[in-house]
């Protein structure tokens, strides 16, 4: 399958069907003037917002002597702006009011963001016992959880029947008998694979099944154990670059929908997944209305009440937090080693917070926050003198496995010394929540400060 967004302006998706692969479906339409100016607004920090988390870590920062501190003092520590965690369901609401977000829990299932998300109206995807048993023991209803992971435990299907977690997807037919044997009143959702081949992260490789596998397949079994076939989800990929995919994704949706009602299913929920940025929203979501309004249109959907949900991970978080970490040890190098001057160890690497760099493809920038007793951060974000110096860095986690590289290059101030403080931004999704223990070196934990733009 190959997708192309020829330009700006326009959309032109060529979808050459795998089924016959000469013919090329060409769809034109004009969208809204879209771009950099909307996309920077949607991403970058205000004034506010930066004053607010410079006197947080200045607070912070200030209390610790690393050379008389206990052990862990001056471990890393997460600033996050629940601001920006109201922004981003605002910004939701605004671009897909008709979209119920399902927040995933695995991307960052901190206490207080459940908390934020969820009083904002926002429900809960989950992809286990545990994850299902933090949104209940939050005290939020068992309606509000989707249990989206195609591929469950036994033991995981039976928890969720006793607590009523009653909406789930199913890309196989083995899924179903187990859900008819263990929870045969779920609803079910079949997840759809996509081309996701642009994504950060691709999801595809593991899950979801081809239109045919769902309609020659899936549908049969479902209707001959008499299960509920609820509707139809898909992801996209985390991170998602090519957003014909969603436009393919809505399409084969409805095709799989109109194949239910012939089986004598009463489908009622399209769930159109993940993959959203703040960075590419503007873009992503026009394509989410575009084709919801050319597939699901209000005549087919009202009468059948159908709703359209999604499950956000990154989109909701990312932007949230910032990382601050401690320069723990320094080495010079002799001239010409790889154009790199000097190597910094800082205390959260690859196997802590930033296993975000293996796990999630991210590419964290790093900026200076002290140096010589000054504080940066404001001037990091606001100006163009960022890391100051231009001397040439390496930057590593705190373990002792040579993999546990944060940057192998990276221009820094030249005279960045044991005690001084770097940190990153928008570092909220799938960090924290992949930590490691290695090397004895986490303790739980990492400590979160708060703060609120918003108010
Ligand atoms: C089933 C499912 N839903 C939602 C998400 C969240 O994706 P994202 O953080 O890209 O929005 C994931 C991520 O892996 C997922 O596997």
């Amino acid at each position: 399958m190959k997708h192309t967004i020829v330009d700006s302006e326009s959309v032109v998706v060529k979808l050459q069907n795998e089924d016959n692969l000469n013919s090329t479906e060409i769809i034109t339409r004009n969208l809204p003037t879209t771009t950099t100016t909307t996309t920077t607004n949607l991403v970058d920090k205000d004034i506010k917002s930066i004053d607010l988390i410079e006197a947080k870590i200045s607070n912070r920062i200030s209390e610790i002597d690393h050379e008389n501190c206990l052990p862990n003092d001056e471990d890393s520590f997460f600033i996050c702006d629940l601001g920006e965690i109201e922004k981003s369901v605002s910004i939701w609401k605004n671009y897909l009011p008709n979209v119920q977000p399902h927040y995933a829990v695995k991307c960052n299932s901190n206490i207080q963001i459940l908390q934020k998300l969820h009083g904002l109206g926002v429900n809960f995807d989950c992809a286990s016992k545990a994850e299902i048993d933090l949104v209940l023991s939050l005290g939020y209803d068992s309606e509000q959880i989707i249990y989206a992971n195609p591929c469950k435990t036994n033991s995981f299907i039976r928890h969720s029947e006793k607590q009523n977690v009653n909406l789930t997807t199913v890309d196989n037919v083995h899924e179903l008998y187990k859900i008819q044997k263990f929870h045969p009143n779920c609803n079910i959702l079949i997840r759809l694979i996509t081309d996701d081949s642009t994504a950060q992260c691709q999801l595809s490789t593991k899950f979801g099944c081809d239109l045919n596998v769902a309609i020659n397949e899936i549908l049969p079994v479902a209707k001959k154990l008499d299960l509920n076939v609820y509707g139809v989800a898909f992801h996209v990929g985390s991170g998602a670059k090519d957003f014909t995919s969603i436009y393919q994704a809505i399409k084969d949706s409805r095709e799989l929908f109109d194949k239910m009602y012939e089986f004598g299913f009463d489908p009622k929920i399209l769930d159109i997944g993940g993959g959203f940025e703040r960075e590419t929203f503007a873009d992503s979501a026009k394509m989410v209305n575009f084709a919801l309004d050319k597939y699901f249109p209000a005549q087919f959907v009202q009468p059948r009440q159908i709703r359209f949900i999604a499950e956000p991970g990154r989109f909701m978080v990312a932007n949230a937090f910032t990382l601050i970490t401690h320069v723990i040890a320094r080495r010079d190098l002799p001239q010409n080693s790889n154009n790199v001057n000097a190597m910094l160890y800082i205390n959260d690497g690859v196997y802590g917070n930033l296993n975000c760099i293996l796990f999630d493809h991210q590419n964290p920038r790093i900026y200076v926050l002290t140096n010589k007793n000054q504080l940066y951060y404001k001037q990091e974000l606001t100006t163009t003198t960022a890391n100051q110096g231009g001397y040439n860095f390496s930057v590593w986690g705190p373990t002792c496995d040579g993999l546990d590289c944060v940057s192998s290059f990276v221009k820094l101030s030249k005279d960045i010394q044991v005690g001084d403080w770097l940190f990153f931004e928008n570092v909220g999704a799938y960090t924290s929540c992949a930590s490691t223990k290695f090397n004895g070196l986490s303790t739980g934990e990492t400590e979160t400060l708060y703060v609120n733009s918003n108010e």
